[in-house]
């Protein structure tokens, strides 16, 4: 039988929180729809953050009240109470909270310190399984800091223990600014999941410095089956100097069909979202694959992967 990769879709959050024109919520219900029809099993809708901090993401519970489809493993991204109560509100089954590896990093993206960051997480990870919902936690910078360089892995490791013990369904590791190599990322998960197994983890990797694709391979090598990605490759974190945007959902699940793996997603209906994300929000560029892609579209040779999504 086929073996499952799970891709988790990051571009309603991640791609769009950064980006200089602001979206409505019912153009970022559009590219949602795009998403859904491409065949994506999980996505991240949105994030309830201080709309100050980051205008991009105001109006995260019209994006929810307006979601296609009840079998999509949708999340959002939660920092604070004031984020969970909302999220709680709008009926989201998963929510993401946030602790980087770095106290600098805490300070600057939530304007925590590592402790209370970490305090939070676990707070919520406790309100959320009360609640009946997920709680996937982001570790961010967990191989380097834009502020305080590279991260041990014991600190990594530290935290994932602590979250997990608190009862997190899932630690996602994120390489916020996009500085980890296939060696360093094949070193962190090994030990990641020789401790706490492959089917809790997920990777997230930004591209800054070209090297997210191979970074997902090397995590596949390692067992991961579920990595985060940004249609078209949008992404980057308004408190991140330096870093851009997310591996391209299209040469995730590209590299993924192409290696026999099962994703469930249409690559024609991909493209289709991916043109859509770049169209909505005026950048230019999409995945390293895009061009090649289309003209595969052109010529009517794309396969459609016919797993349906099942999460
Ligand atoms: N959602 C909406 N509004 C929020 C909020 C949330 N989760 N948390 C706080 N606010 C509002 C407060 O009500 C307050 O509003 P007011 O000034 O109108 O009364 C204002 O934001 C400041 O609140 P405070 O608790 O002092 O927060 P802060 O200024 O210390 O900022 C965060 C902390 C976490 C809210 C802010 O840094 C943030 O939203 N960061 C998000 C970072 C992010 O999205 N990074 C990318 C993904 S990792
Ligand atoms: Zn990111």
């Amino acid at each position: 039988m086929t073996e499952k990769v799970v891709i988790n879709e990051v571009g309603p959050r991640d791609g769009l929180q950064n980006q200089p024109r602001v979206l409505a919520p019912e153009q970022r219900l559009q590219l949602i729809r795009a998403l859904v029809k491409a065949g994506l099993p999980a996505i991240e809708v949105g994030s309830f953050v201080s709309p100050r901090a980051v205008p991009a993401m105001a109006g995260t519970d019209a994006v929810i009240a307006g979601l296609p489809r009840d079998d999509i493993y949708y999340s959002a991204l939660v920092p604070n109470q004031k984020g969970y109560e909302l999220a709680k509100t709008s009926g989201i089954k998963a929510i993401g909270s946030v602790i980087a590896a770095s106290n600098t990093f805490n300070e600057k993206n939530i304007r925590m310190s590592s402790a209370q960051a970490l305090a939070v997480v676990l707070d919520l990870i406790v309100q959320s399984r009360r609640d009946g919902i997920d709680s996937l936690v982001y570790l961010s910078t967990a191989w380097e800091c834009p502020y305080e360089g590279p991260i041990e892995s014991r600190g990594v490791m530290a935290l994932a223990e602590q979250v997990f013990a608190a009862g997190a369904t899932e630690v996602i590791i994120a390489d916020t600014i996009g500085a980890a190599d296939p060696a360093a990322t094949a070193a962190l998960m090994t030990t990641l999941v020789c401790e706490f197994g492959a089917a809790r983890l997920t990777c997230h990797f930004h591209d800054t410095r070209g090297m997210a694709l191979a970074n997902v391979y090397a995590a596949l090598q390692c067992g991961i089956r579920k990595f985060d990605a940004s249609i078209a490759g949008l992404g980057g974190c308004p408190f991140a100097p330096g870093a851009s945007g997310n591996v391209a959902t299209e040469d995730v699940a590209l590299l993924l069909q192409q290696m026999g793996f099962a994703t469930g997603i249409d690559l024609a209906r991909l493209v289709e979202a991916a043109e859509l994300a770049l169209e909505l929000t005026g950048a230019t560029g999409g995945g390293h694959s895009l061009r090649w892609l289309q003209r595969q579209r052109e010529q009517g040779r794309l396969r459609s992967d016919k797993m349906p999504p099942s999460i």
